[in-house]
């Protein structure tokens, strides 16, 4: 038997985490491609003296060599820039797509059987680009951006109710961006509808809908909350921990249903597009993508997300990315 090879590519903040969470979880070995020289080799070392301590039987290495990441089962994609103050994801575009296009075709070369989550911004993007340059069947590539956004939901859900955000489902649906869609409607307490909550809470309607709006509101715009505290670099502990439940779901065959960004071949209306959708994640990747009856304001909402997605990938087709 041999344990599972992960390849992170990128060891910046969230690949850092990555690497952590990893050996914490003993997901399988890791190793960590920057092109920064021993920077991943530094933070590798670090994490893995710490095995005894934590009791992690895996290897954790850092290279700025492609060729080590040969054989890998999964691929998990930081590299790039992460936002500064004031810009938006879609900002990042033309520096990322570059970066984006040689790790996939490295990825390509030494990794040909692998998995690939994109965390790098503009995700929906640069998951197209990363499909497009690897060739890789579409189960097989796809993005991180909803499990984050829809915990950032759940975590606002809970401290307005004061209740365990372990018992709190909700989904966000669509693009990585501003446009994003937070589903009010489904978002329940194990079971409660989570505006009945609210509503009981103030004993009235129109109260509960304005403190549902304003955590919606939050929840597109938590990236830039964080980034504008930070004022270096954007999130990294969520993002990293957001793609390690999927890196599990896959390497452990667990049928999760997370929402993923994923190839869409018609369902919710969208064809041949990578978009912000519930999917069933598992030893194949993307197994399934779960469709849901949406409502005329919802899929509004949504039409407005696909037509922000649709926008990134022309600007990609006018840059010759794609
Ligand atoms: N090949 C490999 N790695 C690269 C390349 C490249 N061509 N160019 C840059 N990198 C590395 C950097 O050296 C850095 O270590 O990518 C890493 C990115 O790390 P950070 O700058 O710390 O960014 P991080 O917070 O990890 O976010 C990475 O994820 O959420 C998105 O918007 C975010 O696009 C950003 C990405």
């Amino acid at each position: 038997f041999k344990r599972p090879k992960i390849a992170l590519i990128g060891g910046g903040q969230i690949g850092g985490v990555l690497a952590q969470l990893c050996a914490l979880r003993e997901l399988g070995d890791v190793v960590m491609y920057d092109i920064v020289e021993d920077m991943p080799q530094g933070k590798c070392l670090d994490i893995a003296e710490a095995s005894r301590v934590d009791r992690f039987d895996v290897e954790v290495k850092g290279t700025n060599d492609y060729a080590d990441i040969e054989g890998a089962d999964i691929c998990i994609v930081t590299a790039g820039l992460p936002r500064k103050p004031g810009m938006s994801r879609d900002d990042l575009l033309t520096t990322n797509a570059n970066i984006i296009k040689t790790v996939a075709e490295n990825i390509k070369k030494y990794a040909p059987d692998s998995h690939v989550i994109v965390i790098s911004n503009p995700l929906d993007a640069m998951v197209t680009l990363m499909r497009e340059v690897t060739g890789f069947p579409h189960n097989r590539v796809y993005g991180q951006a909803g499990v984050l956004d829809s915990s950032r939901f759940a975590s606002f859900i809970a401290w307005e109710l004061g209740l365990s955000v372990k018992d709190i489902n909700a989904l966000v649906l669509g693009g990585h961006g501003d446009t994003m869609v937070p589903l009010v409607r489904y978002a329940n307490v194990n079971g409660i509808p989570v505006m009945e909550l609210l509503e009981q809470k103030y004993g009235d309607a129109a109260k509960a809908k304005e403190v549902m709006d304003a955590i919606v509101e939050r929840t597109r715009k938590a990236g830039g909350e964080v980034v504008a505290l930070l004022k270096k670099g954007s999130a990294f502990y969520s993002p990293a921990s957001s793609a390690i439940a999927m890196a599990e779901a896959v390497l452990r065959d667990q049928k999760r249903v997370l929402p993923v960004c994923a190839w869409l071949n018609g369902e919710y209306g969208v064809k041949d597009m990578y978009l912000g959708v519930p999917a069933v994640l598992g030893a194949n990747g993307v197994e399934k993508v779960i469709e849901l009856s949406l409502n005329e304001e919802e899929q509004a909402m949504l039409d407005n997300s696909i037509n922000a997605v649709k926008k990134l990938i022309e600007d990609m087709k006018r840059l010759g990315f794609l």
